[in-house]
């Protein structure tokens, strides 16, 4: 059976980019098609400022979200990252694997050291390492497919590389994942700055909806998203890409092509609106389940705990083994 893992840092509060790149596909198709674990990789959280009770509110919060997506337990496996020390393990033979041009290329990396410099804050070595522990996380379980949006693409391919030639050096350990971006909203943008990505961690909120904004607040933000002065209402997503980037919302959520939308429309209003519309609808169901799952956080904890046993056991033999293969002595 394909194995699926996939995960969501707990750096930010999650956003409608998280939901419609990742949570909603795991949601509605991943955990059914596949034997798929889902995590709340939280030591990623780590690799930048942080405040230590923050990031334990944010992965709890994670956690409900994905449970409210629709993520059963009964079908899937889901847990925190830190729960399972085999990814720590796993990651500092990565490291050993990994070159450091191959880490700087990164362009996460290069896009957050600048950031975190132009803030005035160092920059942690966990940001440069980050990849072999993302690389760890897939290859401890052999899993075929990652399902993420657009921005972890490359990291992933990273993580293929590594597999390969880990396999090459130290024999066949690993399966090689690939990396399986939705086929609409894989990079939603911000509403406000609609060449950049909807990002959790961003300072300015104002175009950024959150999973767990109020329905007047979600349709604020929509209606005030940045559209551009030209006439009519078309699909382009280099020329016009606040306008692309609502018409793949609507399209994310009602399931019509972009181009047969913007043909629907003749003016940004009606688009706004209909757009506000839709985003409240869908994250209706999901709101109102996660206010009833944060009435009970023993169960959150519960499942999290069943699900870190769960995933223990399947990427301790697999670490284990590339313990042994990379020339480590075996305990006696
Ligand atoms: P993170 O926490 O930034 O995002 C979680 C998932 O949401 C997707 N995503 C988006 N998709 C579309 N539009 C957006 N604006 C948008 N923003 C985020 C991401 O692509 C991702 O699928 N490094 C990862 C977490 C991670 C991971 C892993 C993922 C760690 N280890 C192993 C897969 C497998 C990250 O920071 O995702």
């Amino acid at each position: 059976m394909t194995r699926i893992f996939s995960g969501i840092k707990p750096t930010g509060h999650l956003t409608l980019g998280n939901y419609l790149g990742a949570l909603r596909r795991w949601a509605e198709e991943d955990q059914h098609r596949a034997d798929a674990l889902f995590c709340v990789v939280d030591l990623h959280a780590l690799t930048v400022d942080h405040d230590p009770a923050r990031v334990r509110r944010l992965s709890r919060q994670a956690a409900s979200l994905m449970l409210a997506a629709g993520l059963d337990p009964q079908v899937c496996t889901v847990f925190a990252q830190s729960h399972v020390d085999e990814h720590a393990r796993l990651s500092y033979l990565l490291e050993c694997v990994a070159t450091d041009g191959e880490m700087r290329r990164m362009i996460q990396y290069k896009e957050k050291s600048v950031r975190a410099q132009a803030a005035g804050q160092s920059v942690r070595l966990s940001l440069l390492t980050y990849p072999a522990l993302m690389a760890a996380d897939i290859l401890a379980y052999r899993a075929d497919e990652v399902p993420v949006g657009d921005d972890q693409t490359q990291h992933v391919e990273l993580s293929r590389d590594l597999a390969e030639r880990f396999n090459q050096r130290y024999g066949h350990t690993f399966v090689i994942p690939k990396a399986t971006p939705p086929a609409v909203a894989a990079r939603v943008m911000d509403l406000q700055d609609p060449t950049s990505k909807m990002g959790k961690s961003h300072e300015a909120t104002a175009g950024i909806v959150y999973l767990l904004d109020e329905p007047e607040v979600i349709s604020k933000k929509v209606m005030r998203a940045v559209t551009d002065s030209a006439d009519g209402v078309a699909y382009d997503r280099a020329e016009r890409p606040g306008v692309a980037n609502l018409l793949e919302i609507l399209s994310a959520c009602t399931g019509k092509e972009p181009e047969v939308l913007a043909d629907s429309y003749d003016g940004y209003g009606t688009l706004k609106r209909d757009t506000a519309e839709a985003v409240v609808e869908l994250l209706r169901p999901l709101q109102t389940r996660h206010a009833e799952l944060s009435a009970d956080p023993s169960y959150v904890d519960g499942v999290l705990r069943e699900g870190a046993a769960k995933a223990r056991a399947l990427a301790r033999p697999t670490v284990d083994a590339a313990y042994r293969a990379i020339g480590l002595l075996p305990p006696a």
